[in-house]
């Protein structure tokens, strides 16, 4: 069966940058589901959260989901809320889906004020959000790495090893 390689996390957790990386090591096709749905549909994020909601937003996420995981040799970077929709969780589970885990302070000074992320809000607002989410990252990834205070070189390198270890798992129980 093939399998994609996703990474979840947090909002300002890094996952474009360390898709991007992962996928040029391995020789892959990088895809950011966030460009991605804004190509598709030929309208920026917030303006879809503007105009439609998030309701509409994460249907979206659904959707493309889906059809970027129909790509063989692939890393996708997703979108912080993608573990939000029960379906996408089933289609992570069954990929190599990587957690970025990093303390909560360190990711809302990156997102702070940000306009380009709707989600974006008060400390608080986005406290809560953080917490309810720590659990639905655990249970859609098959291998959490632990980021904070790594360089990106780090954490590229550890998703590197745990997608090898996963391969040479499979080739024995092949
Ligand atoms: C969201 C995160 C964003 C984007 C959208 C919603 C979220 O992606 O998908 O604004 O619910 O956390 P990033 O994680 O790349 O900021």
């Amino acid at each position: 069966m093939k399998e994609a390689i996703c990474l979840i996390g947090f909002m300002g957790s890094g996952k474009t940058t360390i898709g991007q990386e992962v996928a040029k090591e391995l020789g892959y096709r990088w895809i950011d589901l966030d460009t991605y749905i804004q190509q598709q549909e030929k309208i920026t994020i917030p303006d879809i959260f503007a105009r439609y909601g998030e309701t509409y937003f994460r249907k979206l996420e659904v959707k493309y989901l889906e059809r970027v995981l129909d790509e063989e040799d692939v890393v996708i970077s997703t979108g912080g809320g993608i573990i939000v929709s029960p379906e996408n969780v089933k289609l992570l589970n069954a990929q190599q889906t990587f957690y970025l885990m990093w303390e909560f302070d360190t990711l809302f000074n990156r997102i702070e004020g940000d306009e380009a992320r709707p989600l974006s809000t008060s400390y608080e607002e986005v406290y809560k959000r953080y917490k309810v989410r720590q659990g639905l990252y655990e249970n859609a990834s098959r291998a959490h790495i632990q980021c904070e205070g790594k360089s990106i070189v780090d954490i590229v390198t550890e998703v590197l090893e745990k997608v090898n270890v996963t391969y040479q798992r499979r080739k024995i129980n092949d």
